[in-house]
């Protein structure tokens, strides 16, 4: 079979992998020189797992992979299925940007063959396959949806790192259009993933596209009730930690961990396809309230122990939206930072992961662990390995040590004679 795959990121490239596996001819398309050449060089540009950088030299080699950009886009007219995987995210004012994703569509639809299938994997607000995108493609292709070409979607639920095993873990949930639409869908699944890998039809579109919604919003509703009940468990002198660990003990008990906020491309950012389009819904707006909450009360946390931030230095450690990963998108280090700097904080940073200019860029102070440079609070904001074993002494003038994930040990800072305090214990 002849595939497309549009948009070669960190999620794309590994689907074109997969496909080309499987014995199928592919053409990835992006709109990235870098990324073109590099594929075509028989190179993987992101060394996001052995698999991926092992496998794209011969595939390239043996003919089944190559890539292009939208200024060579023959091969893509070719193409039997064509899958889109071009991120759509939210703003700073957290309006949807559908701009990349409207501009490949754009492209795909002016080189789409007759009989063509055509999937999202983005994930995107409920109808936009069928509303936003099947007129598009129709438009400007000149062609009939449903009896020209055929149009489904099908949530991308892998992580970044383990692409390969995850897509055979997961069942690949498909809705198409229509009937037809989803029939050609699940069959090119079954023919494209590793067999044995479950393909579940959902009745249509709009039900794979909520979905991927309802998983990743679950996720923030279920952190916002675990941060509620952290600052309940604080007002009452109870261990959080010990309250989730116990109720969990139940089968049908899935609590959460509390924290100083959530961040990453997914959980913070689709509930707001959910509810920016629909105000009927009430739990998940005041979920991303709540969460969004926690930089300010981490502050009124800390100044509870130690009084007025204002002239006060707080080193934030991991600037990074969670343990060990260099990726800082939708961080929740940028809130506690306003937060801190609002409270009159002089606020600095750390991350082992990122070096000091690109800290900067981000708005931060960069701080080097060891200098002698008083700090009198730090705030543990990702939980990378190499704070669980932090030495307190190496944080000079250090008086308060706030656990903003709950994930060190407080025996070594009482040790030290500096104060412990987490999120909800
Ligand atoms: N990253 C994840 O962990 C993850 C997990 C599950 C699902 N997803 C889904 O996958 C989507 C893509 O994520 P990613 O991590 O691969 O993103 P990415 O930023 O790594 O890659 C996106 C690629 O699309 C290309 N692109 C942009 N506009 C284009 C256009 N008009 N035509 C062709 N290519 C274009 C970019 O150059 C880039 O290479 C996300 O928006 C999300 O819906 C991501």
């Amino acid at each position: 079979m002849k595939i497309a795959v549009v948009g070669l990121g960190h999620i794309g490239l590994p689907l074109a992998v997969q496909y080309a596996s499987r014995g199928h001819n592919v053409l990835g398309v992006d709109v990235a020189p870098a990324i073109v050449e590099a594929i075509n060089r028989g190179e993987s540009p992101h060394a996001d797992e052995q698999t991926l950088i092992d496998r794209v030299h011969g595939l390239v080699a043996d003919g089944r992979l190559r890539a292009t950009t939208w200024e060579d886009p023959a091969g893509v007219r070719e193409a039997e299925v064509i899958v889109v995987i071009v991120p759509v995210v939210v703003d700073a004012e957290r309006q949807i940007d559908f701009n990349p994703i409207d501009a490949a569509t754009r492209d795909i639809a002016a080189n789409l063959g007759r009989d063509a299938l055509v999937i999202y994997e983005t994930t995107l607000p409920v109808g936009t396959t069928r509303d936003r995108f099947g007129p598009m493609l129709a438009t400007v292709s000149g062609m009939e949806l449903d009896r020209d070409f055929f149009l489904a979607f099908s949530p991308e639920r892998v992580l970044v790192g383990r692409v390969f095993a995850d897509l055979r873990r997961y069942p690949k949930i498909v809705g198409g259009t229509s009937d037809e639409s989803t029939r050609r869908a699940v069959e090119f699944y079954r023919s494209a993933l590793d067999p044995g890998t479950e393909v579940t039809q959902v009745a249509s579109a709009e039900t794979a596209e909520m979905t991927k919604l309802a998983e990743t919003t679950y996720r923030d509703v279920n952190i916002a009730y675990a941060n509620e009940l952290a600052r309940y468990a604080a007002r009452h002198g109870i261990d959080i930690m010990e309250v989730i660990d116990a109720a969990n003990s139940q089968p049908y008990s899935h609590i959460h961990q509390p924290g100083v906020g959530v961040g990453g491309h997914c959980i913070p950012v689709y509930p707001h396809f959910l509810f920016n389009t629909d105000p009927e819904l009430r739990l998940p707006p005041l979920a991303r309230e709540i969460n969004e909450g926690m930089a300010a009360f981490t502050v009124d946390t800390i100044e509870d122990r130690i009084g007025s931030l204002d002239g006060q230095s707080v080193l934030v450690l991991g600037v990074a939206y969670r343990g060990d990963v260099k990726e800082d998108a939708f961080s929740s280090a940028f809130r506690l930072r306003d937060e801190l700097l609002a409270a009159g904080a002089r606020v600095f940073a750390h991350d082992p992961y990122f070096d000091g200019e690109h800290l900067r860029n981000l708005g931060f102070e960069p701080y080097d662990l060891g200098t002698d440079e008083p700090i009198r609070v730090a705030v543990l904001q990702a939980a990378h390995a190499a704070y669980l074993e932090l030495d307190p002494a190496s944080l000079s003038g250090l008086e308060l040590f706030v656990d903003g994930r709950n994930a060190v040990e407080k025996a070594p800072y009482e040790r030290a004679g500096v104060g412990y305090v987490g999120i909800g214990r």
